[in-house]
């Protein structure tokens, strides 16, 4: 939503003879995307033409003006009967304003396009704008990061944030340290231990010239990181003397905390110094990312020669050998003309004035640093972190199962209330990150992405006080149209169905439909796809069983994602998949994991890694004989420092595979049903036991359901659970 919209009486109608013109060079990029746009959403092609002096004749004209009074990102748009001006003092505004006139495009591959007249007078919030990706846990090809950069373009986003090096993979090539890439873009394949299997990946210098140009043809800038002193498993398996224990590493392929961390000598400051010479020359733009974050410190306490080095400083602690650390990094930085910004670690100790603060960790560490008079980008976890899930929809993918619906992302502002008008000026804006440890393809970055990147575009550029959930989901059709004209993936889950059915006594049930975004439902009872036609769903349904449900969500009378339909039986409300189960575990991280052997047949888990353990509330036992479990048997494959051997808990085994354990009441309640799990699982990795009920178990009970035996290196996760009767009749 622009800052300022004047809507005007009339129509500019565009065709295959409409003039585009633009005056001056740096104005042609500006003409070139509206015009590649256009080709591409409307099959309309026009050819952009050079002006030497601004007209005032009929078409679309691109004027740079640069005595004009605007930002370098502003821009003014008019839409008059005969005539599209869009006039910006610099480039970006241009390119903007170009943008916006695409917005403006009704739908349609017709001939004529009859765009309403309008004037808008356009200023972003924020002067950062950005989206992180992380290359690291994941690689995407050079193709792929173009159309991210594509897709942040016509969102107006201009920082992309890369994230080039990690535990599982060092990104970057280095001339001067090949090992870098030649090792560190290696680690052995998840699904294939033991098999020798490696997945590769690094961008050469000159695809990281030709990105870094190719984003800045869209007004995008690169910001690199370079992740220092931890996350630097995969730069010590390359070069072993970086590192602090003086074991040799495997670059990673697990998830979580790894503790490994860079040492302190002086050979490794002499290698960081060449690596980011190499880096401040590939990326002309102010700022590097050195990263800081998660950094535990327990290497460095165990290592005399660390410590004696600490000593030597005169340094009180680890945090403060960390300062130092980050302190000797910025000088390395200001020598090359950039500015240090690293993740809101790098605030505990001493930290040069010039160096930004990416707040991660909310936006406690954001507020600390603006106080402290240091600049900040907002990039809180959990709000803006794209890889929680979206929805609690059983067709979401892989991602941390907190979910961060799309209110939640639009509903986040970047400029806290606690901080003075002074120190609000430090606030330069916002960015959402997509980590990619569970994101392995294009495809699971879009989903991940869009539409949430949406909101977060919205937030960074409309005027706070005309931000509104309410006529941004209005929008979000229109704009979902954009992305299917582009060719751009996005999540349907928020677009979807979601069905509960309880049974209520004598062969009937309560069914509930819900969209997670509130869209208005139509659905149909043993017929076809809804239509606008259908009945609105408005109330739970109290219905006969067996039914088929067929539902959709709708906007302007245009389905939203493809239907949903399901079988609501006496069979199928006996049985939970683990997204209908709570996770028992109090604390600790729980993963939604993809397996391994199957991505593609999308079997996806639910799980608290630390201790495994679900929860299914109200399972009615009555008739109850025998309890049905699909499991499948994982890798495990989870960091946490010391934290989580201390943490990881499991029963112990009794038979060679473990066993199902299911209790009610509670996990130390009564056991009401167990079985060994097999020694073989299917082509799929997964298992089914049946486990007799060995309780006389009445009415609705709370069961615990777990699988005893250790959980490295391989461990059993529910994926379905059916209650038999003892008399299926
Ligand atoms: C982070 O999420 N470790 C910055």
């Amino acid at each position: 939503m622009p800052a300022h919209v004047t809507q005007e009486k009339g129509r500019y109608t565009l065709d295959a003879t409409t003039r585009l013109q633009y005056s001056g060079q740096a104005s042609a990029s500006a003409a070139d995307e509206f015009a590649r746009l256009l080709a591409r959403s409307h099959a309309i092609s026009l050819q952009p033409t050079p002006s030497s002096i601004p007209t005032s004749g009929a078409g679309i004209e691109f004027v740079l003006d640069p005595t004009a009074k605007l930002g370098p990102e502003d821009y003014r748009l008019t839409v008059g009967p005969l005539r599209i001006e869009v006039v910006a003092a610099q480039a970006p505004g241009l390119f903007y304003g170009a943008i916006t006139l695409w917005q403006l495009l009704p739908p349609g591959r017709d001939d004529h396009i009859a765009i309403p007249a309008v004037h808008i007078e356009d200023t972003p919030r924020f002067p950062w704008r950005g989206l992180m990706l992380d290359s690291a846990r994941h690689f995407q090809s050079p193709e792929q990061v173009k159309q991210l950069l594509d897709a942040m373009a016509v969102h107006k986003l201009n920082v992309f944030h890369w994230h080039l090096t990690d535990d599982q993979g060092w990104r970057i090539q280095i001339l001067r340290y090949p090992n870098l890439t030649q090792v560190g873009g290696c680690r052995e394949k998840v699904d294939m231990p033991g098999a020798g299997s490696q997945e590769c990946g690094f961008y050469t210098q000159a695809q990281i010239r030709e990105i870094v140009a190719y984003a800045a043809a869209r007004q995008i800038t690169v910001v690199p990181e370079i992740d220092v002193p931890g996350h630097a498993t995969a730069a010590i398996a390359a070069y072993p003397q970086l590192g602090t224990t003086g074991q040799r590493l495997p670059v990673s392929n697990e998830r979580g905390i790894h503790a490994n961390l860079f040492n302190v000598d002086e050979g490794t400051f002499e290698f960081l110094d060449q690596v980011l010479a190499e880096v401040a020359e590939l990326f002309p733009g102010d700022y590097i990312h050195i990263g800081g974050d998660e950094a535990i410190k327990d290497q460095w306490r165990a290592s005399t020669r660390v410590q004696q080095r600490r000593h030597e400083l005169g340094l009180a602690d680890e945090a403060q050998l960390q300062a130092w650390f980050i302190t000797r990094l910025e000088a390395m930085l200001v020598k090359r003309g950039k500015r240090l910004i690293g993740w809101d670690e790098i605030l505990e100790g001493a930290l040069p004035a010039s160096a930004t603060v990416m707040s991660w960790r909310g936006t406690d560490g954001g507020i600390a640093a603006a106080r402290a008079g240091h600049d900040v980008v907002m990039s809180p976890s959990p709000d803006l972190y794209l890889d929680y899930l979206q929805t609690d929809t059983p067709g979401e993918p892989a991602g941390r199962p907190k979910t961060v619906p799309l209110r939640t992302v639009y509903a986040f502002d970047p400029v806290p209330a606690e901080l003075t008008s002074e120190q609000r000026q430090h606030v330069l804006g916002l960015q959402a990150n997509l980590w990619t440890g569970d994101i392995a393809d294009l495809a699971g970055l879009e989903h991940a992405a869009f539409p949430r990147l949406a909101a977060v575009a919205e937030t960074g550029w409309t005027p706070q006080a005309d931000k509104d959930y309410d006529t941004f989901l209005a929008r979000l059709p229109t704009q979902l149209r954009r992305y299917r004209e582009l060719g751009i993936g996005y999540a349907s889950t928020p677009f979807s169905v979601v069905l509960t059915a309880a049974a209520t006594g004598e062969g009937r049930a309560r069914i509930t439909l819900s969209n997670p975004l509130g869209y208005p439902i139509h659905y149909n009872i043993n017929g076809g796809p809804p239509d606008t036609s259908s009945p609105a769903y408005r109330a739970p349904l109290d219905l006969a069983l067996p039914v088929t449900i067929t539902a959709a969500a709708f906007a302007d009378g245009k389905v939203l994602a493809a239907p949903m339909s399901r079988l609501i039986d006496a069979t199928t409300l006996l049985r939970h998949e683990d997204e209908q189960l709570e996770q028992c575990a109090e604390d600790g991280p729980v993963l939604r994991m993809a397996n391994p052997r199957s991505p593609e047949a999308g079997g996806l888990f639910n799980v608290a890694i630390l201790a495994p353990c679900w929860r299914w509330s109200d399972a009615p036992l009555d008739g109850i004989g025998t309890i049905r479990v699909r499991a499948a048997r994982l890798p495990y494959r989870f960091r946490l420092g010391s934290e989580e051997e201390r943490r990881r808990r499991f029963l112990p085994a009794t038979t060679a595979q473990g066993e199902l354990d299911i209790r009610i009441d509670g996990c130390d309640g009564p056991r009401l049903a167990t079985a060994a799990m097999p020694a073989h699982v299917d082509a799929e990795g997964l298992a089914t036991v049946l486990a007799p009920v060995r309780l006389p178990a009445r009415g609705a009970h709370t069961l615990c359901i777990r699988f005893s035996g250790d959980t490295r290196p391989q461990m059993w996760v529910l994926d379905q659970i059916s209650l038999q009767p003892t008399d299926p009749e």
